[in-house]
Order: C-alpha cells, then sequence, then structure tokens
C-alpha cells in the first residue's frame, strides 16, 4: 500500500467509473463524485456489472466483489472528496470544464492532497495552473477498459514535486499497472500515436476508399489490431477523440492533425460512439450495425 487510503473520483463517465473500479478492488475507499445522482448511480450499475463479470470469469471471488462494492460511496456534493488523500479527475475532456471543477474541489481538499488529472490530451502544466497545488499535481492517465488495461501513462507538470510523482508511482503499481512517463506534450505517448491513426481511418471513410467494415476489416486482419480503428473510435467517445486532435492540432500548430470533418459531423449529431448508442456503428439493435 502506498500512503494513499481514501480516493476522490471526480466524473462517474466511462473512465471515472473504471478506475474507481480498480482502485475499490486494491483496497482503497473510493469516493465517486459527478453532478447528478443519476449519473452516480448509473455509473455505480456499471461497477456492478463489471465486478459481477469479474467473478463469472474467475478473475475475483464474491467475496472480493461485495468488499469492493463496500468501499465505493457516490455522491453529487463536492464536499465528499475532503476526506480523499488523492483525487482522480475524470470529468469531460475539456479544459473549461476541468477548470471550473478545479475551483470548486481545490477549497474542499485536505492540503497535502495531491490532485490529479485523467486528461487524454490536455497540458499539465496549464490545468495545474488552475489548481491551488500545482507542486501537488499531475497526470495520472488510465487506459479504457481500465479494470483491462495494464498501463497508465505519468505526465507531471512544470510544478510536480518529486514526492508527487513517487506517491502516483506507488500508488499506481498497487493497482497492478505498469507505469510509462510521458512529458508535458499534446497528448503524451499513447494517443499522440492512437488518434492520428484513428483520425486517418476516419478520412479513410470519408473520401470513400472504403466502408465502416472494410476499413475495421483490414486493419484487424492487416495489420493484427484486436479492434478496428473506427470500433476503437466508439469505444473511446468520437467527442473525446475530436477533443484531442483538436489538442493536437492547436498544440503542435501543424495541419497533419486537422480534424476529419466527418468526425466533427458525428460529434455534431450528438453520434458519440457507444456510450450514446450510435457513431460509426449502431449499438441499439443485438448487434453493432455499421452506420456508413
Ligand atoms: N474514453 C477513453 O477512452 C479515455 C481514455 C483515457 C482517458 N480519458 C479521459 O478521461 C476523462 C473522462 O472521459 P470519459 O470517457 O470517462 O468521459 P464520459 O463522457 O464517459 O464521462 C465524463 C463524466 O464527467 C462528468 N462531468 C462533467 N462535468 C462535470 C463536473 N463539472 N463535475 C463533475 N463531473 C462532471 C459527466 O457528468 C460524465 O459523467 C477525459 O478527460 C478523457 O479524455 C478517456
Amino acid at each position: 500500500m502506498s500512503t494513499i487510503r481514501n480516493v476522490g473520483i471526480v466524473g462517474a463517465g466511462q473512465m471515472g467509473c473504471g478506475i474507481a473500479h480498480v482502485c475499490a478492488a486494491a483496497g482503497y475507499k473510493v469516493q465517486l463524485y459527478d453532478l447528478s445522482m443519476e449519473r452516480i448511480e448509473a455509473g455505480l450499475a456499471t461497477i456492478h456489472g463489471n465486478l459481477a463479470r469479474q467473478v463469472s470469469s474467475g478473475k475475483m471471488s464474491e467475496e472480493e466483489r461485495k468488499a469492493a462494492l463496500s468501499r465505493i460511496k457516490g455522491s453529487n456534493d463536492v464536499n465528499d472528496l475532503s476526506q480523499a488523500d488523492l483525487v482522480i479527475e475524470a470529468a469531460t475532456e475539456d479544459e473549461t470544464v476541468k477548470r471550473k471543477i478545479y475551483g470548486q474541489v481545490c477549497p474542499v481538499l485536505k492540503p497535502d492532497a495531491i490532485l490529479a488529472t485523467n486528461t487524454s490530451s490536455l497540458s499539465i502544466t496549464r490545468l495545474a495552473s488552475a489548481t491551488d497545488r500545482a507542486e501537488r499535481f499531475m497526470g495520472i492517465h488510465f487506459m479504457n477498459p481500465v479494470p483491462v488495461m495494464k498501463l497508465v501513462e505519468l505526465v507531471r507538470g512544470i510544478a510536480t514535486e518529486e514526492v508527487t510523482f513517487t506517491t502516483a508511482k506507488e500508488f499506481v503499481a498497487t493497482l497492478d499497472k505498469t507505469v510509462t512517463v510521458a512529458e508535458d506534450f499534446p497528448a503524451f505517448i499513447v494517443n499522440r500515436i492512437l488518434l492520428p491513426m484513428i483520425n486517418e481511418a476516419i478520412y479513410t471513410l470519408y473520401e470513400g476508399v472504403g466502408t465502416v467494415d472494410a476499413i475495421d476489416t483490414a486493419m484487424k486482419l492487416g495489420a493484427n489490431h484486436p479492434m478496428g480503428p473506427l470500433q476503437l473510435a466508439d469505444f473511446i467517445g468520437l467527442d473525446t477523440c475530436l477533443s484531442i486532435m483538436q489538442v493536437l492540432y492547436e498544440g503542435l500548430a501543424d495541419s497533419k492533425y486537422r480534424p476529419c470533418p466527418l468526425l466533427v459531423k458525428y460529434v455534431e449529431a450528438g453520434w458519440l460512439g457507444r456510450k450514446s448508442g450510435r457513431g460509426f456503428y449502431d449499438y441499439r439493435g443485438e448487434v453493432p450495425v455499421p452506420t456508413r
């Protein structure tokens, strides 16, 4: 165990729930915070389902599942984060949203609490400047789905103290994850490489080079990817994909990162992928059906 006992999580979406799941399973007390109890309850239901799946697949015992669930509390009151030793912000990938959250969360936190962000792309140094604790702020970037994916990227801001970094590294090790360290540049390592590939797949669709099915099949069987790039985009969330491309485009000022207009169109339509029921595939029926 690290010096962390209580973990606060901001955002009960895909990532917040996954992080809550692995923290609770590793023995931490978890306080999950989101805007409404409706979102918290939907998040807790997801965690329930995912923990149950781990029991059915023999990765966890029924007692461990019950114990993990009992460690997670949900609330829409930010004051409930006051006991946290570490707060991981996993809210929407939007700098304005995140800055506003830090303004609300920081006054509630213990003075020595560490605040981390799960951002996929935004500057850690710039986000740190919206907190009262730049030296105790950093990026702890989990991969989706959190209970399955082994990697966590750690990113220091310019002011992050060594003790903050070491504590985060020890904490991640207790979750049985492998750490990689990235410098604070747009989208860090994984998404700097992955998202332009996904964006290119969307251009390939946009230009009519192939259908959704052709593109995903090509990359699965031709490049040995476990999932096609369009399927993966739906899984990540098309709004998140677009935000990351915009951060790369603006942050690196290179036209090669220009978000595909078709990605923009899907996001404008509210077709955000799996989480909204439709993206490059329609998930509302028994099996996903390509939308183009
Ligand atoms: N989706 C991925 O594959 C992935 C992978 C790694 C990291 N991330 C990062 O994790 C973060 C969350 O992504 P996600 O996919 O879970 O998004 P999501 O849309 O599933 O969830 C975001 C949650 O944040 C909540 N939220 C928004 N504003 C809030 C506020 N002011 N206070 C409290 N909660 C608020 C929303 O209600 C929602 O429940 C983003 O920064 C994203 O870039 C995503």
